[in-house]
């Protein structure tokens, strides 16, 4: 399988012009690589980086609405994002779960809505309240994300299922600068936890489209602990926050997937 590596830049960088100084440091795969590499800028800047580098990088989104149009102030539409260039749209992170109230179910909608637009969705599951609580069952509670949030969507007959799932263990993720965190998650962790999710979607979806669905890491990763999540073989890639806005961690990063 592919292996993905997913640069979430969140509400960063402050300028285009500081973007695409970025964009600039970040290594072309191509199309044949071994791995897919996803940009996600903030909305805004789409259009401008997609007019630049056109298809040298593949353009992600970090949210959408469900609905495609109408009175939704500050939306955007999974169609208004593809028209920017779009193939994925991050859903359910983390952070949005936990400071705008982002529920399975809106996440659900969402997830129908990238879909209908043949857009993928990268629906990240771990996140949280909940999930940062000292006790929290993990474990449970990524079933229920997955349950929820997968409700009714399926592949139609199709071997194939276009949507990938990010393990991002709440106490995982950073605050902010320096992208350190506040808990580490071992990579044996992650690992098992990725077999744990492929369990529960292929209870959902059916054995064989389970298979082909991209699980990749989203808690922190920098180019020194990379290598070794890496070597567990039931991650496909990752998602990474803070260190994809250093222009010299990255490139390191870039260089260690492929
Ligand atoms: P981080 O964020 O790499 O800054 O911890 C990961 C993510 O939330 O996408």
């Amino acid at each position: 399988m592919v292996k993905y590596l997913v640069a979430n830049w969140k509400m960063n960088p402050d300028s285009l012009s500081k973007a695409k100084d970025l964009l600039h440091s970040y290594k072309n795969f191509g199309s044949r690589g071994k791995t897919k590499l996803v940009v996600c800028p903030p909305a805004v800047f789409l259009p401008d980086l997609a007019k630049q580098f056109g298809t040298q990088f593949v353009w992600g989104a970090q949210n959408c609405f469900w609905q495609s149009s109408g009175p939704f102030t500050g939306e955007l539409s999974p169609a208004m994002l593809k028209f920017c260039g779009v193939k994925y749209v991050i859903v359910g992170h983390s952070e949005r779960r936990e400071h705008l109230a982002e529920s399975d179910e809106m996440i659900n909608k969402k997830i129908k809505a990238i879909h209908r637009e043949n857009l993928t969705p990268i629906l990240c599951v771990g996140g949280g309240k909940e999930a940062k609580k000292r006790n929290a069952d993990i474990k449970k509670i990524i079933q229920e994300q997955l349950i929820k949030g997968l409700e009714n969507f399926s592949s139609h007959g199709s071997a194939k299922l276009s949507i990938i799932i990010a393990y991002e263990p709440a106490w995982a993720i950073s605050s902010g600068d320096p992208y350190k965190t506040k808990f580490v998650e071992t990579p044996s962790h992650a690992g098992e936890m990725a077999t744990f999710i492929r369990k529960i979607l292929k209870g959902l979806l059916g054995g064989k489209p389970a298979i082909s669905v991209p699980i990749i890491y989203g808690g922190s990763t920098d180019a020194a602990n990379m290598g070794s999540f890496l070597k567990e073989k039931s991650l496909n890639g990752f998602l990474v926050g803070g260190a994809s806005l250093d222009k010299k961690e990255f490139s390191k990063m870039q260089k260690l997937m492929n």
